[in-house]
């Protein structure tokens, strides 16, 4: 089929199930409850929505544990509830794509049940070995949610292989019959009228013959240099675009461990394995490698990231940007301000939504939520949380180890949407499955439709001029300033317009200058966040103070 590369003009909202719409008083989020909200996403302009995992679970982690690839869970309302959701979003002009998650199944899958007892032609559908000699696991991997890699089974014998939570069993996908699986499951939601998917830690589908012992210096991730990026993975994943590419749809990557360089192995080229990537150095402006591993936020090093995405990718494969998803801490608790929420919300979503790339905003950053900090482990709900909490800096002092928690826990993110002041924040008329977070009087949908200066109509306008703008699909991007800690500026940049991104990143005011070449009083101010006047050179920023000016050259003629 024809490729039209719809994603590429698109803005994509992220929807992570349990917690967006509860309808029917149960507590957990569903899908009539996204249903009665298709109008609201529409009015953010966006074109798509990625639903996190919907699939029957036992929920060790939310979904990601499946239970059946073709069917959608009773919790979230079956079947008929998601067709109706397809067909509403679709009736919106909002197309739809689902989480492929075929790295593991769930321990519960009738797959994983058969494989167990050693029935054909299930036997191999997993990873299984025997242990070594003295009865310890075949090798030395970790797993990346809970303990060591290896499970034993006592039905079976044998141990089996869980890279994440030990219900995740991981899938041998050397086997022919489990990508045959594979290819059947796509084929199923694709003909239903789905438009694509992510998928979920794609990279690590391959693992090195022999499975032998990882090296000793990636402590906590021991054996990933043997299954990221494994022998076979682009084979596999060509098999599957020979599938794919009987339809129009998008395909979204997830690769832990993702340089420019590497991503463009998997969407660079004449005919790419994949679309889009979800890299993770993003994420990395407070951290080393993960949350857990917490230092101060750093601007410069954000910026370097995004330049070095920016322009690696440029001309050469497409850019997906996020600043929030259900696995990290929200954004204005991370890199913002708290105290300046509304003003570091404005300033983030222009950071990231004027660059190159398709955007994607997670439930809830379009309202500036904030990240839940709860007392005590026991009342956080993540399974790579707990394990944490208990396998890392376990010396420290509780005190300390909450506060790491808090910086990096997934459940902050996986709080209830806060759609109004109500009980509940209008999230559930029964008792939400997790913590409300106790903002929400402040922080709500409802609030911020009423209010023109409010955070969810700064992301509307936002979103609606990226699209309106030639320059932000296909323009050059120019990163001033690299070094300043507490200013944010790049240039985007085509034959006629020029776009110039300014986001003060700083509790205090402070004098914003221009490059050189620029003269604020011949440009328009598309979208600000404060008022105030500019001369040619710069203005003084309120704290967080956002502006995006557009240069239109008068000889040239307006690019459509
Ligand atoms: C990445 C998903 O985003 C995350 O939520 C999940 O826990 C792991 N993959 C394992 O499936």
């Amino acid at each position: 089929m024809e490729r039209t590369f719809w994603y590429r003009d698109s803005v994509f909202y992220q929807i992570w199930p349990r917690s967006f719409r509860d309808s029917d008083g149960d507590g957990v989020g569903d899908l009539m409850g996204v249903y009665e909200k298709l109008d609201y996403i529409k009015s953010l302009h966006v074109d798509a929505i990625w639903f996190s995992p919907l699939y029957p679970s036992p929920n060790a982690d939310y979904g990601y544990d499946v239970m059946d690839y073709m069917d959608i869970s009773g919790e979230y309302g079956g079947m008929g509830a998601f067709k109706k959701v397809l067909d509403g979003a679709h009736e919106r002009g909002i197309r739809v794509i689902m989480d492929l998650v075929v790295n593991h199944t769930s321990d519960e899958h009738p797959w994983f049940l058969a494989s167990r007892r050693g029935e054909e032609p299930y036997r191999d559908y997993y990873i299984w070995r025997k242990g070594k000699p003295d009865g310890s696991p075949p090798n030395n991997w970790d797993s990346l949610f809970e303990g060591k890699a290896w499970q034993f089974d006592a039905e079976r014998g044998e141990y089996y292989l869980h890279l994440f939570a030990i219900k995740q069993a991981d899938l041998n996908m050397d086997n022919p019959r489990v990508r045959e699986e594979v290819k059947k499951i796509m084929r199923f939601w694709l003909d239903m009228g789905v438009d694509g998917f992510r998928e979920d830690v794609i990279t690590f589908i391959s693992k090195k013959e022999g499975l032998p012992d990882g090296s000793r210096l990636m402590p906590a991730a021991r054996g990933i240099n043997h299954y990221s990026n494994g022998p076979h993975l682009h084979e596999y994943l060509m098999e599957f675009r020979d599938v794919l590419d009987e339809y129009d749809c998008v395909t979204i990557g997830e690769a832990p461990l993702l340089t420019p360089r590497r991503a463009l192995e998997f969407i660079g080229g004449k005919r790419p394995e994949l679309d889009l990537m979800i890299s993770f150095e993003c994420m990395e402006g407070d951290c080393i490698s993960q949350e857990y591993i917490h230092h101060p936020f750093s601007l410069v090093k954000l910026k370097l990231i995004w330049e070095r995405w920016q322009r690696g990718l440029r001309g050469k494969g497409w850019n997906f940007l996020y600043l929030e998803n259900h696995d990290h801490p929200r954004v204005i608790s991370r890199y913002g301000s708290e105290k300046f929420r509304v003003e570091s919300g404005k300033a983030l979503a222009a950071a990231y939504l004027f660059q190159q790339g398709t955007p994607i905003i997670y439930q809830g950053q379009e309202i500036g939520m904030t990240s839940i900090r709860l007392e005590s482990i026991d009342q956080y709900e993540d399974v790579q949380t707990i394990h944490n909490y208990h396998r890392y800096f376990t010396k420290e002092p509780t005190e300390k180890r909450m506060q790491r928690v808090w910086q990096s826990s997934r459940d902050a993110a996986r709080t209830p949407m806060q759609w109004d002041a109500g009980e509940n924040a209008g999230f559930t008329s029964g008792k939400p499955w997790f913590r409300v977070n106790p903002n929400y009087p402040e922080v709500n949908v409802a609030d911020q439709e009423e209010d023109s200066g409010s955070l969810l109509n700064f992301y509307r306008e936002a979103v609606r001029l990226r699209k309106e703008l030639p320059v932000v699909h296909y323009g050059s991007f120019r990163l001033f300033r690299p070094l300043d800690k507490k200013l944010l500026m790049y240039e985007r940049r085509s034959k006629s317009q020029r776009l110039l991104v300014i986001c003060s990143w700083s509790d205090s005011a402070m004098r914003v200058n221009v490059p050189r070449g620029y003269d604020l009083t011949r440009g328009k101010l598309i979208l600000r966040s404060h008022g105030g006047e500019a001369d040619k050179n710069g203005y003084t920023a309120q704290p967080w103070e956002t502006r995006v000016y557009l240069f239109q050259d008068r000889k040239k003629p307006a690019e459509v």
